[in-house]
């Protein structure tokens, strides 16, 4: 089974608590809340208070992408927040610091997942397949929503989905950027189990077709 969670980056902002619940209603099985700081990705968006602001509105599941530099110093802070799954990049920092911030979203009780840019080769992720409860493979440069989807990473996705059929074969397998009803079916067709899309879900007007046409209903 496909699930869909649609990215609040292209919710309205001022009707947040409204806009999660609508998705949900329509259909959403995750809350994709995209984090940047500026310096991994040149843009800022939201942070710690607007996931626990959420965690009061929403029982849905908070699918937390962080796109920050040095994870390890904000991931516990994000679990208390109230997120049910913190991801964050391989390429934010050093391996022994992404193995540490790993362990400690794992203790905190939360799932975990790690995500690759565009440009990042899927072996770099071999490491540390077994303890992840997601894996994210970003089909635009992260940043920005509305983006192009990048086709050229289908052939990671599915080395991806390869690898973790034989080392973790529970671990979902999520892509994001550039999602809609023509490119969904490339990316399910290559192995992913979870497909966010912001601008196809939250800049629809009927949301339910949207996400059950990403979906593939
Ligand atoms: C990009 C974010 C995505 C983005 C997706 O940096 O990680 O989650 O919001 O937006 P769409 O679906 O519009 O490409
Ligand atoms: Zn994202």
């Amino acid at each position: 089974m496909i699930k869909i969670a649609p990215s609040i980056l292209s919710a309205d902002f001022c009707r947040l608590g409204e806009e999660v619940e609508d998705v949900l209603r329509a259909g959403a099985d995750w809350l994709h809340v995209d984090v940047m700081d500026g310096l991994f990705v040149p843009n800022i968006s939201i942070g710690i208070p607007v996931v626990q602001s959420l965690r009061k509105a929403t029982e849905g599941f908070l699918d937390v992408h962080l796109m920050i530099q040095k994870p390890h110093r904000y991931v516990e802070r994000f679990c208390q927040a109230g997120a049910d799954l913190v991801v964050f990049h391989v390429e934010a920092d050093e391996p022994q610091d992404i193995f540490a911030a790993l362990e400690t979203v794992k203790k905190a009780g939360k799932q975990v997942g790690l995500s690759l840019k565009p440009k990042t080769p899927a072996g770099v992720l071999a490491p540390y397949l077994p303890m992840l409860d997601t894996v994210l493979v970003m089909t635009v440069e992260p940043g920005f929503g509305g983006q192009r989807f990048m086709a050229d990473q289908l052939p990671k996705i599915a080395a991806l989905r390869k690898m973790l059929d034989e080392a973790n074969p529970g671990c979902a397998l999520e892509v994001d950027g550039g999602i809609d009803p023509d490119t969904a079916p490339l990316v399910r067709d290559a192995g992913a189990t979870v497909l966010v899309a912001g601008s196809a879900v939250y800049g629809k007007a009927d949301r339910a077709a949207a996400i059950a046409a990403i979906r593939g209903e």
